[in-house]
């Protein structure tokens, strides 16, 4: 049986990453593509390099047009420009609208049966643009955003409790962004929910509650330390997580930023909530019960998402 081909649009930090992670796990033939001559050569080279040590059998290209990408199986996208000090949120989703275009036009040619993932940010805003350029069935198109926060809050609670990650498990509803929806009661140790940890002198809810935060605040914590450049190791692992339980078919329940067409009462909104992940792409979307007060953190964050999209139809309307 053949490889599968996993296409990567953006080699930098994040695509890096991501082509070393398919590889070293190998989910199969990893194509890197960006705009900038040299760097995915420069990287997929460095990769087959390694592959000897590592001892894989997958192949590593690097190019500069799309139809390297051809019959792709995977798609994951980090490309875009991050926001730089002076940049506002709008000349950054401008800038990154446009970026889209061109990926979505180029998935559209000559990926059209991928399952696609978006890295960009502002994530939401962008895997919306994203399915509209590319013209792919909304289940075949989602964000990457869920993953990583969850992660970021399940480690947080771990270092807490004092046990092993692989326990924790935990979940964050809405946007990629502060507005976030970090889950308490429906995150467990064990599969003891976190609410019944306090009750049982674990913790206490201002430690959880610090916890949250830091959690909604996970992806600039690390910016401030990196002084240049975001977050890669674990946003590079969290979309192979992702492109493996479509690949494989695991069927795995992830959050994710989905086209909500009627759950939560939304439509055509993208906004990370859980849903299964197969070989059909997004298979069910789960509705969870959210409490009044979860539902208001919700809908605070599905606002700030709607904000983004009327910002992309203002400088695009034709997305609309
Ligand atoms: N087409 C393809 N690649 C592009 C384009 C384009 N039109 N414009 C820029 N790129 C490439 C850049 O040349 C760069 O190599 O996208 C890559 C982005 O890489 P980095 O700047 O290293 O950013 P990275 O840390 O990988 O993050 C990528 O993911 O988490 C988000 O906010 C983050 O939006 C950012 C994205």
């Amino acid at each position: 049986m053949a490889r599968n081909k996993i296409a990567l649009i953006g080699a930098g930090q994040i695509g890096g990453t991501l082509a070393l992670l398919a590889g070293l796990k190998d989910l199969g033939d990893v194509v890197l593509f960006d705009v900038v001559e040299g760097v995915p050569q420069g990287k997929a080279l460095d990769l087959a390099e390694l592959a000897p040590v590592a001892g894989f059998d997958a192949t590593f290209a690097g190019t500069n047009t799309y139809d390297a990408i051809g019959g792709a199986d995977v798609v994951i996208v980090t490309a875009g420009v991050p926001r730089k000090p002076g940049m506002s949120r709008d000349d950054l989703l401008a800038i990154n609208l446009k970026v889209m275009e061109q990926v979505g036009a180029g998935i559209r040619k000559y990926a059209p049966e991928a399952f696609v993932i978006c890295i960009t940010n502002p994530l939401d805003a962008m895997v919306w643009a994203l399915q509209r350029t590319s013209g792919l069935p909304a289940m075949k198109v989602v964000g990457m955003a869920g993953v990583l926060d969850s992660a970021r809050f399940r480690y947080f609670l771990a270092d807490e409790f004092g046990v092993s990650v692989e326990d924790v498990t935990a979940f964050v509803l809405g946007g990629h962004g502060d507005t976030m929806v970090p889950l308490v009661r429906y995150s467990t140790v064990g599969g003891i929910p976190v609410p019944d940890l306090i009750r049982m002198g674990w913790t206490s809810a201002e430690r959880i509650a610090a916890i949250v935060e830091r959690t909604r605040n996970g992806g600039a914590e690390i910016v401030n330390l990196l002084k240049s450049g975001s977050a890669f190791y674990a946003p590079a692992a969290s979309a192979i997580a992702m492109a493996e339980s479509y690949l494989k078919d695991k069927k795995r329940l992830l959050p994710a930023a989905v086209r909500l067409d009627g759950a939560y009462g939304l439509r055509d909104i993208y906004v990370g909530v859980p849903v299964v992940i197969g070989a059909r792409g997004v298979e069910r979307i789960v509705e969870v019960d959210l409490d009044p007060a979860e539902r208001a953190m919700f809908e605070k964050s599905v606002a700030s998402v709607e904000g983004l999209v009327e910002a992309c139809l203002k400088i695009a309307p034709d997305l609309g």
